[in-house]
């Protein structure tokens, strides 16, 4: 700001020196990525009936879903299957972003390496828990009613979660400052995040009667491979 104008709006000079002489830069941050598919109206429609069909086919998988409650988790193979690709292709435009905008070498690409899918019927949620061996891991949201259940990703910094400073309580508290953050499920909506990055599911609070009250997603992990 020039110094007439700070004149002319009066403002005392220690608090504009101390302003100016901070400076903040931050390091080591916790990259978290959203993409949207366009026109996923058709994309989810038949991501739907494939996944109830892998469901039927008996093949089942108990990770950090509550199969007791009847959450189901199918086989870690769907990128293989040649009716994923519409979805793979949208994974792979967002994975083709992050490469470049994080300035990974050209030779090398980010692919998915296991691809499943969960249906969370009401009353069910995900434990928290990481995606091991992979470098990132995403979401993809195929049905998402109201209430059905936040991702929430904690603070991988664990300093930051046992000695906290207090904030002033009238304010929202500046992102930077979190210690945990949501994602409200949006159909045709992809989270990309680190895959040693610790996350759990709320548990499905929907009041939608039958199958319109599931939460149903594909979730992938990623490695970078030599092209
Ligand atoms: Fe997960």
């Amino acid at each position: 700001m020039p110094l007439d104008m700070l004149e002319r709006k009066k403002v005392p000079v220690a608090e504009v020196a101390s302003a100016s002489r901070l400076e903040r830069k931050a390091y080591f941050p916790t990259l978290i990525y959203q993409f949207d598919v366009e026109d996923s109206h058709h994309l989810n429609k038949s991501l739907i009936d494939l996944t109830y069909a892998e469901r039927e086919s008996g093949v089942a998988v108990n990770k950090s879903n509550t199969a007791e409650l009847g959450s189901w988790h199918s086989a870690t193979n769907l990128h293989k299957k040649a009716a994923y690709e519409p979805l793979l292709k949208e994974v792979n435009t967002a994975l083709s972003g992050i490469s470049e905008e994080l300035g990974y070498a050209k030779d090398h690409i980010l692919k998915v390496t296991s691809m499943w899918s969960i249906i969370n019927p009401p009353g069910n949620g995900n434990r928290a828990h990481v995606h091991p061996n992979s470098l990132w891991s995403g979401v993809y949201y195929m049905q998402a009613p109201e209430n059905a259940g936040q991702i929430e990703f904690i603070d991988p910094r664990t300093i930051m979660i046992m000695h906290q400073p207090k904030f002033e309580t009238k304010k929202k508290r500046p992102r930077d400052t979190w210690t945990k953050v949501n994602y409200k499920p949006v159909p045709g909506r992809m989270v990309i995040f680190p895959a040693w990055l610790y996350h759990s599911v709320d548990t499905n609070m929907s009041k939608e009667k039958g199958r319109a009250g599931d939460r149903m997603i594909i979730s992938f992990n990623i490695n970078q491979v030599k092209r």
